[in-house]
């Protein structure tokens, strides 16, 4: 893993737009992402760490340069450890002094010492000395600073005993970015913060935000974490989760809770304005903002701080079930109307379709909701008309839709045009005993791309009681069936023969080694790290073949990474499973 004997682990639970519910363990510890770091100051404790973890923060940040520039505090550290020194039992990550470096020009630490000094107090994450070069500096200044940052890399790689942030440069220049990524990605490092954002943050530049993070995820490799540094406002954690952040830290909640300012996921109130809390925290459901208003101003920052970790903790949990229940866009979009910037933001983020398709579901748990004229731009729309666009092609019959447009009519009980409410209804046209083949091979045709009908051309079609296409059988053989909540096939063994048989090498394929083969074979799920190649096509959720690398066929199951990140994952399940070939 490393030189250090230290362990880490990420792996994807669930998954929504390219956002995930991650499971990350460090050292034992375990949490799950998206997660919200409190910044503790060493010096300040506004709420000690071991509330915000009977608060439910199993995850903090705190300030080695800090405490490395205090010699009191130095010496405890060293001593007691961290996690003594602070009292606190879960995860904790650590800063370098860059944030320092960008504030006040420089710092009093060289990179090596930090690191050093980082494992010595017994920190779980550490970060080394990078450069935060601030937006719009002049590209020659960008360029020298992440040259020097790639140096303090590859200085931390070679001495580094403990997980570490390997951070972006960059910037505003978005190829900067993307190159310090790829080189970061190709090193030994855990996680990736992206920096030198906040100066965007402060000043609402939302969609130059949106720019700088796209690019650093296309050069990042998919498999490791992503923080985006100094980003604390609930506000930005939507939109940020749905590009594929992981990791947030926030000072804010104590920073303006000493400026008598009260978060909430819309936006910032002034305590003064406030007649009522549209909040029931356990603060906002005790006082009212005139008892808090006439408290002692210590108390009172306080509270405030308080109410606003409840804020971010909620709006963190909001986002994880948003992401169970296929709702994320939703969200994002609802969010947006905060603020013209951020609105600004979540239109430029929908102009990066070709990222977001790779990681967005085939299927959701809730049907599409037209609620807005964006919602008409989020990945699963445009995928479903490129989709049907070509399916049309081989079967040219056509209905009108009253969200999706013109779509080919054998495709009406399928995700997401059966699935979707708009402001008029879709009435579904059932299949009859004479075309109920038709709709199985266009929804093949759909679901596995170009010339997958030929696999289904002979079958016959059970259909229930309530009229819909159900078992697909040839010859009393199972080979797929129609699944009830979003009319996608699920392949029987059968099916999997027949549709390997007709697709080319590498299409719709997960190719696993020997060691993983007899357990494929038996119906045992895939784990990531025995995938030797995967299509590139493959999306989370898809049905897929399971093959050895001679491409027979071992079995068939349902994705849960896309097929670049099957490749990539060392840690996780691959590939759920359904039906193995035995042998
Ligand atoms: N905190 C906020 N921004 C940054 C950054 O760019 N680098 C580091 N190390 N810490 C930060
Ligand atoms: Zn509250």
């Amino acid at each position: 893993m490393s030189r250090g004997d230290f362990m880490f682990r990420f792996e994807i639970k669930a998954r929504d737009a390219a956002g995930r519910i991650g499971k990350l363990e460090v050292n034992g510890k375990k949490i799950e992402t998206p997660a919200i770091m409190p910044v503790v100051n060493p010096k300040q404790l506004i709420v000690e760490p071991k509330e915000l973890e009977k608060m439910g923060f199993d995850i903090i940040i705190t300030n080695s340069y800090i405490i490395y520039k205090d010699k009191e505090l130095r010496e405890k550290a060293i001593e007691m450890g961290i996690h003594k020194l602070l009292d606190y039992n879960g995860i904790i990550e650590v800063d370098s002094g860059s944030f320092q470096l960008m504030r006040y020009g420089n710092v009093d630490v060289s990179n090596k010492e930090i690191v050093e000094f980082q494992h010595k107090i017994g920190v779980d994450i550490g970060t080394f000395l990078d450069i935060p070069t601030p937006p719009d500096a002049p590209r020659e200044k960008a360029e020298k600073d992440l040259k020097i940052t790639l140096e303090r890399a590859k200085e931390a790689e070679e001495i580094k005993e403990i997980p570490m942030n390997a951070t972006i440069q960059g910037s505003t220049y978005t190829d900067l970015r993307r190159k310090a990524a790829r080189i970061l990605s190709g090193m030994n490092f855990e996680i990736h913060p992206i920096g030198a954002v906040v100066p965007l943050l402060e000043s609402y530049r939302f969609k130059e935000l949106v720019d700088i993070v796209i690019s650093s995820k296309v050069g990042l490799r998919p498999d490791r974490p992503v923080h985006l540094f100094g980003a604390g406002h609930p506000i930005i954690f939507a939109l940020a989760v749905a590009m594929g952040v992981d990791l947030f830290d926030s000072a804010s909640y104590a920073l303006y809770a000493k400026d008598d300012r009260y978060m909430t996921p819309n936006g910032t109130k002034r305590l003064e304005e406030l007649e009522y809390f549209p909040c029931s925290c356990p603060v906002c459901s005790r006082y009212t903002p005139q008892e808090l208003r006439e408290m002692p101003k210590e108390e009172r920052a306080r509270l405030l701080a308080i109410h606003n970790l409840w804020v971010i903790k909620e709006e963190i949990n909001r986002i994880k079930q948003a992401i169970r229940e296929g709702e994320l866009w939703r969200l994002v979009d609802e969010r947006a109307r905060a603020h013209p910037k951020l609105y600004a933001a979540y239109k430029r983020l929908l102009d990066h379709y070709s990222y977001l398709e790779e990681f967005e579901p085939i299927t959701k748990k809730s049907a599409f909701f037209k609620i807005s004229e964006e919602s008409l731009k989020w990945p699963i729309v445009r995928r479903a008309q490129e989709r049907a666009r070509r399916v049309k092609e081989k079967f040219p019959e056509t209905i009108k839709h009253p969200i999706f447009g013109d779509i080919p009519r054998y495709l009406s009980l399928t995700y997401p045009f059966a699935q979707s409410e708009g402001e008029e209804d879709f009435p579904i046209e059932k299949p009859t005993n004479e075309n109920a083949h038709l709709y199985i091979q266009a929804i093949a045709e759909y679901q596995f791309g170009k010339g997958s009908s030929e696999a289904f051309k002979d079958v016959k079609v059970e259909i229930s009681k309530t009229g819909m296409p159900r078992q697909v059988k040839v010859n009393g053989k199972r080979v797929a069936t129609v699944r009830a909540e979003d009319g996608l096939l699920t392949l029987g063994i059968e099916g999997a023969k027949r549709l390997h048989q007709v697709l080319p090498y590498p299409r719709m394929r997960v190719v696993v080694n020997d060691e993983a083969e007899p357990f494929v074979r038996k119906g045992k799920d895939v784990f990531a790290k025995f995938v030797t190649f995967a299509d590139p096509n493959i999306r989370p959720y898809d049905e897929v073949l399971v093959v050895n690398e001679n491409d027979e066929l071992l079995g068939t199951g349902q994705a849960l990474l896309s097929g670049r990140e099957m490749i990539v994952f060392q840690v996780g399940r691959a590939v759920k499973v359904r039906k193995g070939v035995g042998k």
